[in-house]
């Protein structure tokens, strides 16, 4: 699985309304940091309904190395018994990430200020993917990073005997680096500063306040200065993880561009700092209806009723609205495909960089699929066909990469013809069901 294992090829084809109650699993964001923070708390984090993808089961097995007791006890029921800020011991063998590179950035920023050394590696996917991003700043808190050219995995860290705090303005927009250095900051004396130009996601910050840490959010000028005095004693949680609004994109997506499609699906995160997509969809013309709006784990969620859309319209995506969707423009080049006119989609250059270059990806599976496709280094634009109109009938790549695979999935349910994707089996990292869920409304979706 996820470049370890065989390839999955898939299959989908021009199915039936989709019709029932999509209920998508937990957030992997918020899943991720559930067990890190869990490890870092002295006592016990209970977790329910975690994602138990292969990158969050991953993230798993590396906070057991680090010296948590970590427990299945039922689905998605799960137990942390931390060992405290600063208690990792030294791993005595290879971490390895899987596919995941929230978790190898989280966990570099966890153990970077503890005076330990580990290695780290992951699937064919993470180990093309750039570390600098994280080791830059994990180096003015004294961590040391030594890695392969341009900073890729494998990578060792050696963590700072005597760490300093830092103040570090975020180069890119990534909650993964932010996350990085606050979580080494927990490990140093004194206030750790990190400032972000454009707001990324925020479940580090309400997380680590809700663990017991003394951290502030200030709106200035400079954009949102957040602020963490370190060496805490982070209190364990019951976390209540809510479910994953990048998973959900994925039915309802696929419900406005099946005709007569009219499904649920409850609990969508409505979190200002990931809710672009949606926004987008209403804006071009999606018929979503968000009810009983309400707060769950922590996080503004609705029901979406979502009803086939055919008539939508491309629209330019404002770039300052990536961060709060970036990794749903892979769904959206789809339904944009779907639509009449242009879809222009700016200030994107950071998928070049996910698990796959999606901006190529999308690029090279769209233009199979005989949709007109323009791009530059930070732009994707895709000429829309119309309801039903696009044709389909391609086996598209999808490079190691879960988001590319279920794009072109959903993709081939409302095509000409079948659309087939070279390998499905990352799809287990961060949406294992996937398949039989979107198989439960209607979608015609097979292997082989
Ligand atoms: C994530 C942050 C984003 C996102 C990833 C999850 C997180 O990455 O793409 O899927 O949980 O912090 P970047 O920080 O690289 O933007």
């Amino acid at each position: 699985m996820s470049g370890h294992g065989d390839a999955q090829p898939m299959k989908s084809r021009r199915s039936g309304p989709l019709r029932g109650v999509a209920e998508v699993p937990g957030d992997k964001s918020i899943s991720h940091r559930s067990l890190i923070f869990g490890a870092m708390a002295v006592g016990e984090t209970r977790i329910t309904g975690l994602l138990e993808g292969q990158d969050v089961l991953d993230t798993a097995k590396a906070m057991r190395a680090f010296g948590a007791t970590v427990t299945r006890r039922g689905q998605g029921d799960w137990t942390v018994n931390g060992v405290g800020v600063g208690g990792f011991r030294e791993p005595d063998d290879v971490i390895d990430c899987g596919n995941s590179g929230t978790g190898v950035r989280l966990i570099m920023g966890t153990m970077a200020t503890t005076p330990i050394t580990a290695t780290f590696t992951g699937d064919a996917s993470l180990r093309k993917r750039p570390m600098g991003r994280v080791t830059d700043p994990l180096s003015l808190f004294g961590a040391r990073a030594y890695g392969r050219q341009g900073g890729r995995l494998p990578m060792t860290i050696v963590g700072a005997a005597n760490p300093v705090p830092v103040r570090y303005a975020l180069p890119v927009a990534s909650a993964q680096v932010k996350s990085a250095v606050l979580l080494a900051g927990l490990n140093a004396p004194g206030e750790t500063v990190v400032i972000e130009k454009e707001p990324t996601r925020d479940h580090s910050e309400r997380m680590l306040v809700g663990f017991g840490a003394d951290l502030q959010v200030e709106k200035t000028e400079e954009g949102h200065v957040i602020t963490l005095k370190g060496q805490p004693e982070l209190r364990p949680q019951a976390v209540a993880v809510p479910r994953d609004p990048s998973s959900a994109a994925f039915p309802v997506c696929a419900a406005l561009i099946v005709e007569g499609s009219d499904i649920l699906v409850p609990g969508v995160s409505q979190n200002l700092t990931r809710n672009g997509l949606y926004l987008t969809l209403v804006e071009m013309g999606a018929d979503i209806e968000f009810r009983n709006p309400r707060e769950e784990g922590g996080e503004p969620v609705a029901d979406l009723r979502v009803r086939f859309s055919g008539d939508m319209k491309g629209i330019d995506v404002p770039p300052e609205r990536a961060p709060s969707m970036i990794d749903e423009y892979p769904i959206l080049s789809v339904v944009a495909a779907f639509s009449t006119g242009r879809t222009v989609m700016r200030g994107v250059k950071e998928l070049r960089v996910k698990e796959s270059d999606r901006i190529d990806a999308m690029a090279r599976g769209l233009e199979a699929c005989g949709v007109r496709v323009e791009e530059d280094e930070d732009t994707l634009i895709v000429h829309g066909m119309g309801a039903g109109g696009v044709p389909g009938g391609a086996t598209v790549k999808t490079h190691i990469d879960h988001r590319i695979a279920m794009s072109f999935l959903v993709c081939g349910l409302a095509a000409k013809a079948p659309v087939a994707v070279d390998d499905g089996s990352p799809i287990q990292t961060s949406f294992p069901i996937f398949e039989s869920l979107m198989r439960g409304l209607g979608a015609e979706i097979e292997r082989g």
